[in-house]
C-alpha cells in the first residue's frame, strides 16, 4: 500500500522504517534540512538497528524522503507523527498536527484515511474530522492509532508490540488498518531485527471508538509512571527498615495482577514521553472536571529522587565542592543518546553546580551532553572516567557496566566506593574488590542494625 508519515523523529521514522519493511511503499515527510540528510541516510539520533533499516529500505526503494505535500499527495493512508510537545501550563501543543491538517486539505487528491499516531489529548481526532469536514475534506476519515515504542527498543517494538490499539468511527477504516498491520498482527514475516527479537504469536488488534483509543496511550503512560514511583517509595521504606527493595518487587512482580516490568527503583524516570504524558493526562482530566491528583504526587516523588540521591552522595562524601566523582551514565535510560529530562545529567547538574568535578562517560550520549553542560569532564570509557575518583556513580543501567574489570578499577580510584542509582551492579562481586556499594533501597548489614537501634 502507498503510506506517507509525515514526522521523521523517533516514531516517525521507526514507523516509516518499520512500514516499508513490511512491504509497503512509504513516503516519509519531513522539513528540508532533515530530508536532506535522511536522503543520504544520516540518522539524527542514536536508535538500535534503525539506520541499517533505513537504509535497505531506501536502496529497495521501498521507502523515501519527501516534503509534507508529496507525501499527502501519494499516500492512500497517512500517519500523522509529528511532535506535541507540553506548552508551558502543560497542555500538548498542537500546532504541528494542525499544519499537517492544513496540508491534508490543500493536498489531498482523494479520500485518505488520516491515522494519529502522535500523543495527543483526548478528542483531537473529533476535531481533526471537523477540522477536515469545515475545509472540504469530508471524503477523509480521521482514525487514532498510538505508538507504544520504547527508545532504545523502538523497532522491536514496531515488530513484535504487545498490541496495536486502533480507534475509528468506521469499519472500513478498521479494516484498512488491519491490513496495514497484517504482517505484523499475523507474525508471519521475517523480523529484520530478527537476532534480538524473540518469536512471538499473533498480536492482539484493539480496535475501538476514537477518545478511547487516544486515552489508551496517555492512560498507559500514566500508569507505568505511577508504578515507577511507587516502588521507588518503597525503595525508601526498605532503606528505613532495613529490606530489601529488589526482593520486593521481585515478589510483587509474581502477582500477575502486578507484573514484574517497571519495578526498578532508582533516580526517577525521565525521557520525552512519561513526565510529559503525565502532565498532559493531568491536565486533559482537570479540563473534564476528574481529579487525577493522584499523578500530581507521582510527579512530585519523581523530582525528588534526583535531590534525594545528590543528598546521598553529599553524605557520603562529607561535602560536594571539589569532590572528584566519576559519572557512568547520561542519557534518560541506555541504549539511546537521548538527553531530554534525563535524571542522570540532573544529578551531574547538581553536582558541577555544587562545585564537584565531574568526569563522565556514556556510550551514546556524552558529546550532546557537553554541549549542554561544557563543566563536565568527557571520557572516553569507564575506566577513564574513575580515574583518581572518590565516588563512582551509575545514572543509567546500560549493560556494559555490569560487565567491567573491577580490579582494573580498584586501580583507577582514589576510595573505592560506588553509588548505584540504577542498582544494577552486584553487592557480592563489588565486595570482593573491595568495594563499598551503595544502592537504591537495599541496606547493608551495618546499616540495619543502626535502623533496628534507631526504632528500638
Ligand atoms: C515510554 C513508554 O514506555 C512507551 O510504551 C511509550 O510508547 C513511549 O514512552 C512513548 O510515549 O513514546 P520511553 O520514553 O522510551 O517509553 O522510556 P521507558 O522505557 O518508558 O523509560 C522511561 C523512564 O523510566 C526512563 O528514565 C527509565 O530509566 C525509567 N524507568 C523505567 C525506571 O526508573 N524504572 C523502571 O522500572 C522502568
Amino acid at each position: 500500500m502507498e503510506i506517507g508519515v509525515i514526522g521523521a523523529g523517533h516514531v516517525g521514522l521507526t514507523t516509516a522504517a518499520g512500514l516499508a519493511a513490511i512491504g509497503h511503499q512509504v513516503c516519509c515527510a519531513d522539513g528540508p534540512e532533515n530530508v536532506a540528510s535522511l536522503r543520504r541516510g544520516e540518522i539524527p539520533f542514536f536508535e538500535p538497528y534503525l539506520a541499517e533499516i533505513v537504509g535497505k529500505q531506501l536502496a529497495a526503494s521501498r521507502l523515501r524522503f519527501t516534503t509534507a505535500g508529496e507525501a499527502v499527495r501519494l499516500g492512500r493512508a497517512l500517519f500523522i507523527c509529528v511532535g506535541t510537545p507540553p506548552l508551558e501550563n502543560g497542555e500538548a501543543d498542537l500546532s504541528e498536527v494542525e499544519q499537517v491538517a492544513q496540508v491534508v486539505a490543500q493536498e489531498a487528491t482523494s479520500p485518505r484515511l488520516v491515522i494519529q499516531k502522535s500523543t495527543v489529548p483526548v478528542h483531537t481526532g473529533r476535531w481533526l474530522q471537523q477540522y477536515l469536514k469545515q475545509h472540504g475534506r469530508a471524503d477523509c476519515e480521521v482514525a487514532s492509532n498510538p505508538e507504544f515504542m520504547r527508545e532504545g527498543s523502538a523497532l522491536e517494538a514496531f515488530f513484535h508490540p504487545d498490541r496495536i490499539v486502533v480507534g475509528a468511527e468506521s469499519p472500513r477504516a478498521v479494516s484498512l488498518l488491519k491490513a496495514i498491520y497484517g504482517p505484523v498482527i499475523s507474525g508471519q514475516f521475517t523480523c529484520p531485527v530478527h537476532d534480538t527479537c524473540s518469536p512471538r504469536g499473533a498480536v492482539p488488534f484493539v480496535a475501538m471508538d476514537l477518545a478511547s483509543a487516544e486515552l489508551v496511550k496517555l492512560a498507559s503512560n500514566s500508569f507505568l509512571a505511577t508504578k515507577i514511583s511507587f516502588i521507588n517509595l518503597m525503595a525508601d521504606l526498605c532503606e528505613a527498615t532495613g529490606a530489601d527493595v529488589q526482593r520486593v518487587a521481585e515478589a510483587m512482580g509474581l502477582d500477575p495482577r502486578i507484573g514484574p516490568a517497571f519495578l526498578r527503583p532508582g533516580i526517577g524516570f525521565g525521557g520525552f514521553c512519561l513526565p510529559k504524558d503525565v502532565a498532559a493526562f493531568v491536565k486533559v482530566a482537570e479540563k473534564f472536571g476528574c481529579d487525577f491528583s493522584l499523578l500530581r504526587e507521582v510527579e512530585k516523588v519523581n523530582r525528588e529522587r534526583v535531590d534525594r540521591f545528590v543528598n546521598r552522595i553529599r553524605i557520603e562524601l562529607g561535602g560536594l565542592r571539589a569532590r572528584r566523582i566519576a559519572a557512568w551514565g547520561l542519557a534518560f535510560k541506555p541504549n539511546t543518546d537521548d538527553l531530554r529530562n534525563s535524571p542522570a545529567l540532573a544529578v551531574v547538574r547538581n553536582l558541577v553546580a555544587e562545585g564537584a568535578k565531574v568526569r563522565a562517560y556514556d556510550p551514546q550520549a556524552t558529546e550532546r551532553a557537553l554541549a549542554e553542560l561544557p563543566a563536565l569532564q568527557a571520557c572516553a570509557d569507564p575506566y577513564e572516567a574513575a580515574r583518581n575518583a572518590e565516588a563512582i556513580l551509575v545514572l543509567t543501567d546500560w549493560d556494559e557496566f555490569q560487565r567491567l574489570d573491577w580490579r582494573r578499577l580498584k586501580e583507577c580510584v582514589s576510595h573505592p566506593l560506588v553509588i548505584d542509582g540504577r542498582n544494577v551492579l552486584s553487592h557480592d562481586q563489588l565486595a570482593r574488590h573491595g568495594f563499598r556499594y551503595i544502592s537504591i533501597g537495599r541496606v547493608s548489614a551495618g546499616q540495619v542494625a543502626a535502623a533496628l537501634t534507631s526504632v528500638t
